[in-house]
């Protein structure tokens, strides 16, 4: 149906109070298998790619795959650069088409991640309707080329999320409130759902201005994803879970056919595989039947 950016979705989504899902994807099989997953739910969808796989197939040739898919779905989708660190590799994938762009200076000096935030959102409104995310405090564990060590992470500071948003001109912001990128050391994370409420409240609550963001999607329990989209969560990040099922399907299927070589079946149960996650993801958001 149509190739949009994240803010027109997450405004509707935060306005409407359920989710986006956001899912990080490394090959043509994942783009696919979240792509069908969405069309059979009516689920709108954020494709996301890191900057390794970016890098290593090609911004360009990514786009020009999620054109032709987005294209001949009948819904509306949006391709998401995830948590870049450099500014110039920001604007070349938005020159190359991705719809909206993360640039993660998180870990700079207050006044530096405003100054590269700001850097991206000039450019990528002056190619058009080119969204951007920006993120204040610091997400502990690994994505992609971010790493953060637990003891370093910080929350983000209500006090200078307004600052930030109004200094910067985000479309959409990702506070750092406890989770975590990768598979959780417990299974009840610690969040802190008052901070995350108060900057809901600082940026949403007299009218909806800047969708928020949630890093960190594997492993966290259904009622605490729930309780976030409650409290105003509009985009859901999953990677690390779709990372795994892609590496366990393969190994299951390699195994339980030893004699076989035939490289599409593998394809097959990867797709399938990756769907039932997607399934699973779409139904706890909120966002099935939303594509309209
Ligand atoms: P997980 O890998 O924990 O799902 O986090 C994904 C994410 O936040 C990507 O930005």
């Amino acid at each position: 149906m149509s190739i949009v950016n994240a803010k027109e979705l997450l405004m509707k989504a935060t306005r409407e109070k359920y989710a986006v899902g956001a899912f990080n994807i490394t090959n043509l099989i994942l783009m696919e298998a979240v792509v069908e997953a969405a069309v059979d739910r009516k689920a709108p969808l954020i494709i996301q790619t890191s900057v390794t796989p970016a890098k290593f197939l090609g911004a360009r040739v990514l786009v020009a795959i999620f054109r032709e898919l987005a294209q001949a779905a009948p819904i509306p989708i949006c391709l998401h650069l995830d948590h870049c660190t450099d500014v110039e590799f920001c604007k070349l994938c938005t020159d190359a088409g991705y719809t909206n762009i993360m640039i993660d200076a998180s870990k700079q000096a207050f006044e530096e991640n405003i100054r590269q935030t700001r850097a991206v959102v000039d450019y990528a409104h002056a190619k058009g309707a080119i969204s951007v995310e920006g993120e204040l405090g610091t997400v502990s564990g690994v994505e992609d080329q971010v790493k953060v060590v637990e003891n370093e992470a910080a929350l983000c500071n209500p006090a200078q999320v307004v600052e930030f948003v109004e200094k910067t001109g985000v479309d959409i912001f990702a506070p750092a409130i406890g989770t975590a990128h990768g598979v959780y050391k417990t299974p009840d994370p610690k969040i802190d759902f008052d901070r995350f409420e108060k900057i809901s409240l600082l940026l949403n609550g007299h009218g909806v201005k800047v969708p928020l963001v949630v890093h960190g999607g594997t492993g966290l329990p259904p009622a605490t994803v729930k309780r976030l989209v409650a409290l105003g969560g509009a985009k859901f990040n999953v990677s690390t879970e779709l990372k795994y099922t892609l590496i366990d399907s393969v190994y299951e299927y390699i195994t339980s056919h030893r004699d076989e070589y035939d490289p599409g079946k593998i394809d097959k149960a990867v797709k399938a595989s990756v769907k039932e996650k997607i399934y699973y993801w779409i139904d706890l958001l909120g966002c099935a039947g939303r594509a309209a």
